[in-house]
């Protein structure tokens, strides 16, 4: 989610960082390969073409060739093999030569039994509560168990983050508009169909005649929204803070909102995470008996009017409502019946995602970044181990384990300091009376212990291939000159920076790490923007705002963008391959870009490399001033193309023409 939580969170945080300590030193440690050409390539004013052979002739191991030998060397050491896409802004996708891009499923099309036919004029909350939900994030992907192909054959996971009024419903006009309107547009029917068009999905998906295809009427398909009831599983459940009027106990809650990337565990399970949770809340932090953690979470933001016609929206009226939301859920998608449930050992922050990785002695380990300016990266170790012959055994293993924050230190080395309650700052004498006010309040624990203020932590997960973890820093425009840290080197960082963690002994649960940024992200033609991609990138391969990323099974780097335009970057977002090992390390290569006004998200392979699902969200939001991205109005009416059609968040299926791996 890209304009409509920045300007929120904009609003929210300004306070918070007038109020910053960091004591910016600006030493960035264990340079990459590409930070040491990037300093000279901005040094010198020559070609950059030449200037990448000479550079890299003056590295370890091409130093004995001359600038073409060496170029070409290099080049013949990519992990990747595909011609990229150029750069630019569309009102269609663009996918590398020698792919399809197929569209598999799309904002309104079934996914229950019974499921009408979209009409975008007359849409209810019943349609689309059978129906695929808007903006689709987070991509997993299930192979089926018993499939005859594992990898052509699955259960697809898909999270319905959010949604935009001012494409799904005619005469609302734009975001900013329906803001300054105080949403009189808004109908209680209105904010039914949101709230059924938020939440998730599972479909069955086969690949038959070389073609993936939705499987109708499912056993498995499920649609989750912001009303199915959940389980509150985990340390917090049943705390007082978690209680309300409709639910006495704190250990049930309906729905899940905003749920933006997430994870597929080993056993076959779901992570989602709820992310802006904040903006579905309605009313003033004044006069709220926990004002000022409500406020350190930024809620409410009235985003959403949904307090309007819903009580427990609205803070005033249900204050601990939003204690209830914010946490990361497991959902089972082999069992349709089962109740989600928000698993709060895990920490409540605005998740990006829930990316796993297993110990060197069988424990799991959950990687979480909390997407606001300043905020923390988190890790979450179970205390049980991953059984692998009883599945049944780890359903609640998530249930008992230890949170983690992440410190990062100037020479590189890093430190996982665990929220418990009891230890260190985390006493009754700092606010915190229980675990559970460690979990809910995990923001604030965070605060205490002194965690690194991070420029927007988007997806982290770990590479398959090396156990070496990657944070995607998403950008952060309000880090001023003398904030930066080595972590954050860049004050007003508008297009963002990739961190390489390499775990102490290779171990997933060890509380100490190494750290060095992979690329600082931007435009590399504009020293000023102190982009560090390996100069062997050219003009069409660099992006900025990296925020999902995904390891295909031979570990190579995926990332996804979210937050460029042609007006921000001069390209719209995309899926792009950055090398990470040898003298490429740093090199990046477009593979997909979105229609205009969308962002990319959900990158996800199948176990054969051979299929990549990528989701498109929100396309066809515009410029605001200049009368774009409305319903009316919407910059693209991707994929259908078709003038009474409004654009769809569609989920789209990449594969190689003639078969194959991918790239
Ligand atoms: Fe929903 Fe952090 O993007
Ligand atoms: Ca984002
Ligand atoms: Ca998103
Ligand atoms: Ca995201």
């Amino acid at each position: 989610m890209v304009e409509r939580s920045q300007f929120a969170e904009f609003e929210s945080r300004s306070k918070r960082a007038d109020a910053l300590e960091d004591i910016g030193s600006n030493t960035s440690p264990g340079e990459t390969i590409g930070d040491i050409i990037g300093r000279r390539f901005n040094r010198r004013d020559v070609l950059r073409g030449a200037l990448t052979a000479t550079a890299l002739a003056t590295l370890p191991g091409y130093a004995l060739l001359n600038p073409d030998e060496a170029l070409a060397q290099a080049a013949a050491k990519a992990a990747f093999d595909f011609k990229e896409v150029t750069a630019g802004s569309d009102e269609n996708h663009v996918i590398a030569e020698g792919y399809d891009a197929d569209i598999l499923i799309r904002w309104g099309d079934p996914v229950l039994p019974g499921a009408p036919g979209f009409d975008p004029l007359k849409q209810t909350a019943a349609a689309q509560k059978l129906q695929f939900g808007y903006n689709n994030d987070f991509v997993g992907y299930l192979p089926m168990p018993g499939a005859a192909n594992g990898s052509q054959h699955g259960l697809l996971c898909v999270n319905h983050e959010y949604t935009n009024e001012e494409l799904m419903f005619p005469g609302m006009g734009g975001p900013q508009q329906i803001k300054k309107n105080a949403f009189s547009k808004m109908t209680k029917e209105l904010a039914e169909i949101e709230m059924a068009a938020h939440g998730g999905a599972v479909i069955e998906i086969k690949k038959d005649n070389g073609k993936w295809q939705v499987v109708p009427n499912s056993k498995y398909a499920r649609r989750i929204d912001a009303n199915t009831p959940m389980d509150i599983t985990g340390p917090a459940a049943g705390h007082a803070r978690m209680k309300t009027k409709a639910d006495p106990d704190g250990r049930r809650v309906l729905g899940m909102v905003n749920n933006c990337a997430g994870g597929m565990t080993p056993w076959g399970t779901w992570l989602t995470c709820e992310e802006n949770f904040n903006g579905v809340f309605w009313g003033s932090a004044d006069g709220h008996p926990e004002a000022a953690k409500l406020r350190r979470y930024g809620a409410p933001s009235n985003q959403y009017n949904w307090g309007a016609y819903f009580d427990r929206f609205d803070v005033a009226k249900e204050p601990n409502e939003p204690n209830r939301f914010g946490w990361i859920l497991e959902i089972d998608p082999l069992d349709p019946a089962s109740t989600p449930k928000k698993r709060t050992a895990l920490g409540r922050v605005k998740h990006e995602g829930a990316a796993g990785a297993t110990s060197k002695d069988g424990r799991y380990v959950v990687y979480t970044g909390d997407d606001e300016r300043f905020d923390y990266v988190y890790k979450f170790v179970t205390a049980g181990k991953i059984d692998p012959a009883n599945r049944a055994a780890n359903l609640d293993l998530l249930d008992n384990g230890t949170l983690f924050v992440a410190k990062y230190n100037a020479d590189g080395s890093g430190e996982w300091l665990p929220l418990v309650f009891g230890q260190g700052p985390l006493t009754a004498e700092k606010g915190f009376t229980s675990q559970a006010d460690v979990l809910i309040d995990a923001r604030l624990a965070g605060d205490a212990l002194g965690a690194t203020k991070m420029d927007r932590p988007e997806d982290v997960e770990a590479s398959p291939a090396t156990g070496k973890v990657y944070v995607m820093l998403t950008n952060n425009t309000s880090r001023k000159p003398g904030q930066e840290d080595a972590a954050n080197p860049r004050a007003n960082n508008k297009f963002g920076h990739i961190i390489e963690m390499s775990p102490e002994d290779g171990d997933h649960a060890s509380t100490r790490f190494r750290w060095e940024v992979l690329v600082r992200c931007g435009d590399m033609s504009d020293p000023k923007v102190g982009a560090t991609f390996n100069p062997a990138t050219t003009k069409d391969g660099w992006f900025g705002m990296p925020d999902n990323l995904a390891f295909d099974s031979r570990g190579r780097l995926w990332v996804a963008t979210d937050g460029m335009s042609k007006k921000s970057a001069g390209r719209n977002d995309g899926l792009w391959a950055i090398e990470t090992e040898g003298a490429l390390r740093g090199t990046s290569k477009g593979f997909y870009r979105v229609p205009e006004g969308a962002e990319m998200c959900g990158p996800c392979f199948t176990p054969d490399d051979e299929t990549l699902f990528l989701a498109v969200q929100h396309p066809g939001e515009g410029d605001e001033a200049a009368g774009e991205g409305s319903f009316e109005n919407p910059a693209t009416r991707w994929p259908d193309f078709k003038p009474d059609m409004p654009p769809r968040p569609s989920i789209v299926v990449i594969t190689r023409k003639g078969g194959g791996k991918i790239a």
